[in-house]
C-alpha cells in the first residue's frame, strides 16, 4: 500500500503542472500520441483550410484506421464529399464523455453547414447517447453508428474522441430509404404519387413521421379508391416543418402542428412506448439532410386527429382509416406505392410498365399494379447497400 503513495502524489504533481491548458498541444500533436490514426491524421494535414483554424471550442470526432477500412469505399469519396464528412466529425460545442448520463442522448450540432449537403439550421447533427454499459455511441446519417473508443483526449482547441466508424453525412429522405431504410420506401413512393418529393426535400428543420411498408399494405384496397388530394393531405399530416423535435423531446400529451394546415398530431407517451395519436413510433430519429424522421407503424389519418392509442394492447394499434378488402402484410403482399419509385441506376433501361424489380431484401417491396392509376408506374431500384440496417436497429427504442 504504502509503496504507491510516491506514485500517487506524481500523479498529483503531473496534474498540477500540465493541467492549465496555456500550452495544450495541438491536434496533430495530440494524434500523433495514439496508434492507429494514420489516415485521419493524413487528412488533417491535407485540408488545413479545415483543421488548420479550427475556432475554440470544438469536439473532434476521430475515426481510427480500422474505421476508414471497414467504410470500404473511402477511396471513392471526391474531395467535395471529403470535406462534407470531415466537417460533420467537428462538433460545434466541447463534449466531455463523462458529461453525458448513462441513457441519455445528445443532439449535437456540426460544422458541416454547406446546403448542398444539409439544410439543418446551425450544422447538420450527430446524435451521442450513452449506453446503460457507460460507452458513448455517435450515430449519424444511414444509421451508421460509432463507439467511442478514446475519450476526452485534450487539445489547443477543446476534445478528441476516437471513434471506430466513420460517421456518414445524412443524405436525402429518398436515398436513406432506398439504401438503409427500405422499410420507408412505400412512404416515399406515396411522395412521388402525391408529386411532393421534391417540395419535401427542399424544406429545412422538418420532422417527418413516416410509416413503414406494412401500414400501407394494411390499407392497399384503401389508398387504391383515394384520390391525389386525399393522399396529398394524408402525407401532409405526416410532415412537421421547420421543428426539428427529437424523440425525446416529443413530451406527453403535447401537439404538433403539421403540414395539413397546421392540424394537429398529440404525442402520448407510456412507459417505454412513445404514441402519435394511434400510431407508435417502432424506429426514431433517422437523421437526413433537411431534419429527421421517425418510423411509425401506422398511416396517420387528418381526419381522425383525436384518435389515441390503447395503451392496454399488446399487440399492433389498429389502423385509424377503415380499410378496404384485404389487409395482410408481408413479403409477398403486394406494397402500395412502391412502383411510384423512379428507376435509380440499377434499373434495366426499359422496364415493362408495372412490372417492378427488386434487388432489396427489405420488407415488402412487391411490385404494385393496383395503384397505377395515381401516377405512371415505374420501377423499383433498390441499392442492395445497407440493405436491413432498418430492420437490425428497431429494437434501438426500447432502450430509451
Ligand atoms: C492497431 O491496429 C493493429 C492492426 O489492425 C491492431 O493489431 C492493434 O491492436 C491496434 N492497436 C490499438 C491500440 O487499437
Ligand atoms: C493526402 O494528399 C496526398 C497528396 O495528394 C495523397 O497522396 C494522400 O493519399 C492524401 N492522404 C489522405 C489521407 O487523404
Ligand atoms: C462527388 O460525389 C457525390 C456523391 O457521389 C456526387 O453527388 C457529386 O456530384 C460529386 N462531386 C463532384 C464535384 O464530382
Ligand atoms: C416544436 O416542437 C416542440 C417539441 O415538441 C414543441 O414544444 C413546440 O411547440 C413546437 N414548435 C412549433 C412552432 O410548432
Ligand atoms: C399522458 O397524457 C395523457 C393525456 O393527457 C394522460 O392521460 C396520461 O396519464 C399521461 N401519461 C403520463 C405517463 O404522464
Amino acid at each position: 500500500m504504502w509503496s504507491q503513495l510516491p506514485t500517487a502524489l506524481l500523479a498529483v504533481a503531473t496534474t498540477i503542472l500540465f493541467a492549465p491548458a496555456v500550452h495544450a498541444a495541438d491536434l496533430e500533436s495530440v494524434l500523433a500520441g495514439q496508434v492507429n490514426l494514420t489516415t485521419f491524421r493524413g487528412l488533417v494535414k491535407n485540408h488545413t483550410d479545415i483543421f488548420a483554424k479550427l475556432p475554440q471550442g470544438v469536439t473532434v470526432a476521430v475515426p481510427n484506421d480500422n474505421a476508414f477500412r471497414k467504410l470500404g469505399n473511402w477511396e471513392a469519396y471526391n474531395e467535395s464529399t471529403i470535406a462534407a464528412t470531415l466537417k460533420y466529425h467537428i462538433l460545434k460545442q466541447v463534449i466531455g464523455m463523462p458529461s453525458i448520463e448513462k441513457g441519455d442522448s445528445i443532439w449535437a450540432s456540426t460544422s458541416l453547414t454547406d446546403e448542398k449537403f444539409s439544410t439543418v439550421s446551425g450544422g447538420q447533427r450527430l446524435i451521442l447517447t450513452k449506453q446503460p454499459g457507460g460507452e458513448v455511441v455517435f450515430t449519424s446519417g444511414f444509421a451508421t453508428r460509432g463507439t467511442v473508443l478514446v475519450e476526452d483526449l485534450k487539445f489547443d482547441k477543446g476534445l478528441v474522441q476516437v471513434i471506430d466508424s466513420v460517421m456518414r453525412v445524412p443524405e436525402t429522405l429518398e436515398s436513406t430509404a432506398r439504401s438503409a431504410y427500405t422499410d420507408l420506401t412505400a412512404f416515399v413512393g406515396a411522395l412521388y404519387a402525391a408529386d411532393m418529393i421534391d417540395d419535401l426535400a427542399k424544406q429545412k428543420d422538418v420532422t417527418i413521421f413516416a410509416p413503414r411498408n406494412a401500414a400501407f399494405q394494411q390499407l392497399a384496397g384503401t389508398f387504391e379508391k383515394m384520390d391525389k388530394d386525399k393522399l396529398k393531405r394524408v402525407l401532409q399530416y405526416h410532415i412537421v416543418p421547420g421543428n426539428l423535435t427529437h424523440v425525446w423531446e416529443l413530451k406527453n400529451a403535447s401537439s404538433l402542428a403539421t403540414a395539413d394546415k397546421g392540424n394537429k398530431l398529440t404525442v402520448t407517451r407510456h412507459t417505454n412506448f412513445i404514441y402519435v395519436n394511434a400510431a407508435e413510433i417502432i424506429q426514431s430519429d433517422i437523421l437526413i439532410s433537411n431534419g429527421l424522421v421517425h418510423m411509425i407503424d401506422n398511416v396517420l389519418n387528418p381526419d381522425e386527429s383525436d384518435s389515441r392509442p390503447d395503451v392496454t394492447l399488446t399487440t399492433a394499434q389498429a389502423p385509424v382509416f377503415t380499410p378496404v378488402g384485404p389487409t395482410e402484410t408481408g413479403t409477398t403482399v403486394p406494397t402500395p406505392f412502391a412502383s411510384n419509385l423512379p428507376c435509380t441506376v440499377s434499373c434495366p433501361v426499359s422496364q415493362p410498365t408495372g412490372a417492378a424489380t427488386t434487388t432489396g431484401a427489405g420488407s415488402g417491396q412487391g411490385a404494385s399494379s393496383k395503384n397505377a392509376g395515381v401516377a405512371a408506374a415505374r420501377c423499383t431500384g433498390l441499392a442492395g447497400a445497407g440493405v436491413g440496417i432498418g430492420l437490425a436497429m428497431g429494437a434501438m427504442i426500447a432502450g430509451l
